[in-house]
């Protein structure tokens, strides 16, 4: 396909923003975000994958926009607890959910489980005029038995990627970058986008 000239992400996290307009600005690439339109309206997220929920964004946003629109959406899929909380993360523990609540929940349902491997999974959805594609990255790891760290966010503090000793929370964000999910998702789609 040709370079777009500016690319539109549904998302108005700061950290996520940044991290692709800094790939992005070498390539001649402008980003929008969800921060340049401040009175729309939010996508909801009750599709029942991963697929689905970035797939629905990047379609709204693209209706919204008319810019070749990025969305993502994450999970973390634990082996002992068949895939969960998967598609459920941000709300694992309730609607109302904090990352630590969360957290918390998942540790006690691995309680006293010899089965901890677990791992992010991304899937981002680009949506133009005439194509839509869907790139995956994935993180195998460990979730500990207890908290450390106090970097990222998220379940960050509980993931110790593999062959690593620390956990994301541990690492800094170039280090976690370079081996998370969301980091291989995005680089898969930068090679698309060449
Ligand atoms: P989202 O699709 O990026 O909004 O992610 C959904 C949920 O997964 C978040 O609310 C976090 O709980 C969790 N999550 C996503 N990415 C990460 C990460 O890189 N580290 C830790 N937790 C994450």
């Amino acid at each position: 396909m040709t370079k777009p000239e500016t690319i539109f992400i549904a998302s108005g996290n700061p950290h996520k923003i940044e991290e692709l307009r800094q790939v992005l600005q070498p390539m001649g690439i402008e980003l929008k975000s969800t921060q340049d339109f401040p009175d729309a309206e939010e996508v909801e997220e009750d599709q029942p994958d991963l697929e689905g929920n970035a797939m629905k964004k990047a379609r709204f946003w693209f209706q919204k926009t008319g810019l070749p629109s990025l969305a993502d959406d994450t999970g973390l899929e634990v082996d002992a607890l068949d895939g969960a909380p998967g598609v459920y993360s941000a709300r694992y523990a309730g609607d109302q959910a904090t990352y630590e609540d969360n957290v918390n929940k998942l540790l006690s349902e691995l309680q006293g489980k010899e089965n901890r491997t677990a791992r992010f999974r991304t899937v981002v959805a680009f949506v133009t005029h005439n194509e839509e594609h869907l790139f995956e990255g994935a993180c195998e790891g460990k979730i500990t038995t207890e908290k450390r760290g106090e970097k990222g966010f998220g379940y960050d503090p509980v993931f110790l990627p593999e062959e690593y000793q620390k956990t994301f929370a541990e690492l800094s964000s170039d280090e976690k970058n370079r081996i998370s999910h969301r980091g291989r998702a995005v680089q898969k789609f930068l090679e698309f986008i060449g």
